[in-house]
């Protein structure tokens, strides 16, 4: 069977030479015996791999020991319920720039106060909205972004300065595809499925100062600080996401790390973007400026032209082009593991289409 070019949203495509290691190791991790799905937690092969999967992730992002790196359950979307939890005492600025954004304000709106600074859902989040500085509080808890929107094809090109307030960023999709100070940061957080490795596994690194102040009724599993305390392991683990997730951190820095990577991602993004900017057929539908390097959708006028493409798309390699419900269309996720030549590939087969379609 061969591979295709998978361009799903997440969980989506992962580097190729992880998955032949994790074959070649299915059987017998090392000289252990064992798969290490049938590993135990507490196991001395176990807790290596696990203590080689955060070592690897603080190099790789330059993160350093002021700050606890936790690999949690219960997705991003935990997150969005544990931020509050642990960070709230009475309000916090949100800006409200896509749908994970939009119910992670919701969200945290159980537990105080939610000061919406921007928003940019009265045009289905095409664009980062600005934000004011005479709109945020100066004495909110914590302040929020997302910053990339995987759904809308989104992306912040700077980081806004919150002064003392710590800033809180769900990274899910766009961890470790570009250089980030991680010092200007309070919280990242990343759901693991799309740049970090399979599902299952969602990435904390929090700064240490604000662990420790979680409200009373938080869950146990949801306290950061016992977490931290508990090495992540208040509960079973997931631990082969957690093995593959340092399968993939491995060959990002083979291959020359983040800021390799990065240079990859824009010459991907730059490929297909200068083509949708010329095609005849085919649209970006993110403002310009703020165009996702992950995430990249588009369109053509037709509702039904959108959906025979995505079939002539399949039937050529490409799968899981199909746009969120949300802006319909087509989106192309191009996580780290989408090669150049998978782009190039997807830019061959909607040339091919546009010609036939144009023709017309
Ligand atoms: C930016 C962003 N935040 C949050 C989520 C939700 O992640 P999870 O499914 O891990 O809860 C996603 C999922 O795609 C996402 O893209």
């Amino acid at each position: 069977m061969n591979r295709v070019y998978n361009f799903a949203a997440g969980p989506s495509m992962l580097p190729e030479e992880a998955l032949q290691r994790a074959a070649s190791e299915m059987m017998s991790y090392g000289n252990s015996g064992m798969s290490v799905m049938e590993m135990s937690h507490r196991s001395k092969d176990y807790i290596e791999i696990y203590d080689h999967v955060v070592s690897l992730l603080r190099e790789l992002m330059g993160i350093s020991d002021d700050y606890e790196v936790l690999m949690l359950q219960g997705g991003a979307t935990g997150q969005f319920a544990a931020i509050p939890m642990n960070l709230m005492k009475t309000k916090a600025d949100y800006v409200d720039s896509g749908n994970f954004a939009h119910g992670a304000l919701v969200e945290a709106q159980k537990y105080g106060e939610v000061n919406v600074v921007a928003s940019s859902r009265d045009d289905n989040y095409t664009y980062i909205p600005v934000i004011k500085p005479e709109n945020m509080s100066r004495d909110a808890d914590y302040f929020y972004i997302t910053t990339n929107n995987t759904i809308f094809g989104t992306r912040y090109t700077s980081i806004p300065d919150t002064g003392n307030v710590p800033l809180v960023a769900d990274m899910s999709s766009n961890i470790l595809s570009e250089p980030v100070d991680v010092n200007k940061f309070g919280v990242i957080f990343a759901g693991a499925q799309k740049n970090i490795g399979p599902a299952g596994v969602v990435v904390v690194i929090v700064r240490k100062d604000l662990i420790g102040q979680a409200r009373k009724e938080t869950p146990k599993i949801f306290d950061w600080k016992k977490q931290a305390e508990a090495g992540s392991m208040l509960n079973t683990p997931a631990t082969y996401p957690i093995y593959m997730a340092g399968l993939c951190l491995e060959w990002l820095k083979k291959e020359g790390g983040v800021r390799v990577i990065y240079m990859r991602n824009q010459v991907k993004a730059k490929l297909l973007y200068d083509y949708l900017d010329e095609s005849k057929l085919f649209k970006g539908t993110a403002a310009r400026e703020h165009r996702s390097l992950m995430n990249v959708t588009f369109r053509t006028d037709s509702a039904d032209l959108d959906a025979e493409f995505v079939k002539f798309a399949t039937a050529n390699g490409i799968s899981n082009i199909k746009g969120h419900r949300l802006v319909g269309g087509m989106r192309a996720s191009i996580y780290n593991a989408m090669p150049v030549a998978g782009v190039q590939k997807l830019i061959d087969v909607m040339k091919e289409f546009e010609t036939e379609k144009v023709k017309l």
